[in-house]
């Protein structure tokens, strides 16, 4: 429909620079330059590489969304921008440069959260969000089960990873396993050819005392890395698609328990699975198998909206477009730690009153 917002997105919250453009619940373009290889050999993500990347990023990914998109800038309703949580500078780079469009475009701006952001994807993959909707959203930063009632203004924590994010633990191992990085993917990989029963690793916080909707991968990841020097130290050869796929069994069983029990406690008939993990082939199988067994219906965006991009914060800046939200002030800032119970960083009454004395304080 014409009338639905059009609505520009940009993500830099941690190494990927992605700008996005929907117009309601469609997706228009979604354009990625992504800085990973450049960290590969540090295996994580180096802040200020990220940061500078994004800089060197930004204006040519913004032109390849819009002529991707086929759309002026001067039609856009509106420019989203992820204001946090993640890394402080490259956030940093994606506010300035949101603010800049926003303001010499005459635009709302609109700040919004990276976690609420990765719900909001799924509209563009299976229509409007149910409400309420369970949410697991697991990445190299997050592992969080979170209940929505609505996606603009009521995002709640059930449970979250106390040590180490889901992704984090994949990265790890992946570096006990000299696989590279990011881990995830290539653990995905050699564990499709490996026995998910082989070695019965840990599962952290299943106890019956234990917390029911928090996480732990700490527990995990050290046993993994134990049972693996172990072999080595006798010599032995180290089975690394039985070890990837029962180190992958542990991480994706706990967390599709954990989800469908959330769901079962709350009444709540949809999980929606978001986060650069939710691209992992096992975890969408047995999240399939136990959602269907329970009744609840799943929706898992497909993998590029899974991981980060610029897409997922259109999709949330279009939603508050038409839902009428307030727009982000000229003095929004990035919030490296921006509570997940915020999906945006709405503005002060005198929003749209642009001057360049409020633009450059
Ligand atoms: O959401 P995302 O792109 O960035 C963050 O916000 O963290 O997630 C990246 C994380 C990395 O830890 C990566 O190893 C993991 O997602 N990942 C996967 C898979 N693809 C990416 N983990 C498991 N299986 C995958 N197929
Ligand atoms: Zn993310």
């Amino acid at each position: 429909m014409a009338d639905e917002p059009l609505v520009l997105g940009i993500e830099t919250s941690c190494d990927e620079t992605g700008v996005g453009i929907v117009r309601g619940t469609t997706l228009l373009a979604d354009a990625v330059a992504s800085s990973v290889d450049e960290h590969a050999r540090f295996g994580g993500v180096v802040p200020e590489v990220a940061s500078r990347a994004h800089l060197e990023a930004m204006v040519p990914t913004i032109d390849r969304a819009l002529k991707e998109a086929g759309v002026s800038a001067r039609d856009l309703d509106g420019i989203a921008v992820t204001a946090g949580p993640g890394l402080a500078g490259a956030l940093l780079v994606g506010v300035s440069a949101a603010k800049a469009y926003a303001y010499a475009l005459g635009k709302p701006l609109y700040g919004v959260n990276h976690l609420a952001s990765h719900i909001c994807v799924d509209q563009l993959e299976h229509g409007a969000l149910p409400e309420p909707t369970m949410a697991l959203l697991v990445s190299g930063g997050h592992s969080s089960l979170l209940l929505s009632s609505d996606i603009t203004s009521d995002v709640r924590p059930m449970g979250a990873t106390i040590d180490d994010a889901a992704g984090e633990a994949f990265d790890k191992i992946a570096r006990v396993l000299n696989l590279g990085f990011p881990g995830g993917p290539v653990i995905d990989r050699y564990a499709k050819e490996g026995d998910p029963r082989a070695i019965a690793f840990p599962r952290g916080l299943t106890g019956p005392r234990d917390p029911a909707y928090d996480f732990s991968f700490s527990g995990l990841k050290t046993s993994v890395a134990r049972w693996i020097e172990a072999k080595r130290a006798a010599g032995e050869e180290v089975p690394v698609r039985d070890v990837a796929a029962s180190f992958q069994e542990a991480v994706v069983d706990v967390l599709t328990r954990k989800a469908v029990r959330a769901c079962k406690d709350e009444g709540v008939d949809h999980l929606m699975i978001g986060g650069g993990v939710a691209a992992n082939s096992r975890l969408r199988e047995l999240a399939r198998h136990r959602c269907e067994a329970a009744g609840i219906e799943l929706r898992v965006p497909r993998p590029k909206l899974c991981t980060d991009n610029g897409a997922m914060v259109a999709a949330l800046g279009a939603e508050m477009v038409a839902r009428n939200r307030a727009a982000s002030s000229w003095d929004l800032s990035a919030d490296s730690s921006l509570p997940v119970t915020d999906p945006h960083v709405p503005g002060h009454d005198h929003v749209h009153e642009v001057s360049k004395e409020n633009l450059y304080s």
